[in-house]
């Protein structure tokens, strides 16, 4: 009884935490991308149009395109490239489907990355977390207007 009680307890502590503490990008995104992204898609990275000329090269050089300030990592999340983030960070766990192939660095353990798959969800927004592109490409419809709304990212 007394355990049910306490575990009870620290359930409502954790939640309560988590609502009074937004996630921002300054406060919580940047240090994790600093630790989990940064060596791939740092200032030495090229911007995505240049990345995508010499892919075959900037990948054998472990390079992905640049996403190392605020603007340039929201440009994978709301336009042009929507949705890049939610698709590569994904656990597939939702669309019952294989992990998108960046959530592998989001921790050495599959509780650290869970726990830091929250975290950029909660940073971009829980009901904005969809994997739709800005247009439709196959079965896959494009984002409505309603879920880029609901896209969070607070700096
Ligand atoms: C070891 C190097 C490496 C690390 C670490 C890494 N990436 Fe990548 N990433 C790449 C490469 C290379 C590509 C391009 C090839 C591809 O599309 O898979 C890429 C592609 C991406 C894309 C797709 C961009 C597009 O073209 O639309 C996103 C989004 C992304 N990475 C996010 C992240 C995030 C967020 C992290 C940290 C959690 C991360 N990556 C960690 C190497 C890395």
């Amino acid at each position: 009884m007394l355990r049910t009680g306490f575990a009870i307890f620290a359930v409502f502590g954790i939640s309560i935490a988590s609502f009074a503490d937004e996630v921002t990008y300054r406060k919580d995104i940047r240090p994790l991308w600093e630790q989990k992204c940064s060596a791939c898609h740092g200032a030495s990275a090229p911007y995505l149009g240049d990345f995508k000329e010499d892919q075959k090269k900037f990948e054998a050089m472990l390079k992905g395109p640049r996403m190392d300030t605020y603007a340039d990592l929201i440009f994978y999340i709301g336009w042009p490239d929507t949705g890049a983030i939610m698709r590569r960070l994904d656990d597939g766990k939702n669309a019952g489907g294989k992990p998108g192939n960046m959530y592998q660095f989001l921790g050495a353990a599959e509780e650290e990355r869970q726990k830091n798959l929250n975290l950029f969800k909660e940073w971009v927004g829980k009901d904005a977390w969809k994997l739709n592109r800005w247009k439709a490409k196959g079965d896959v419809p494009a984002i409505t207007k309603e879920d880029v709304d609901k896209i969070k990212v607070k700096y």
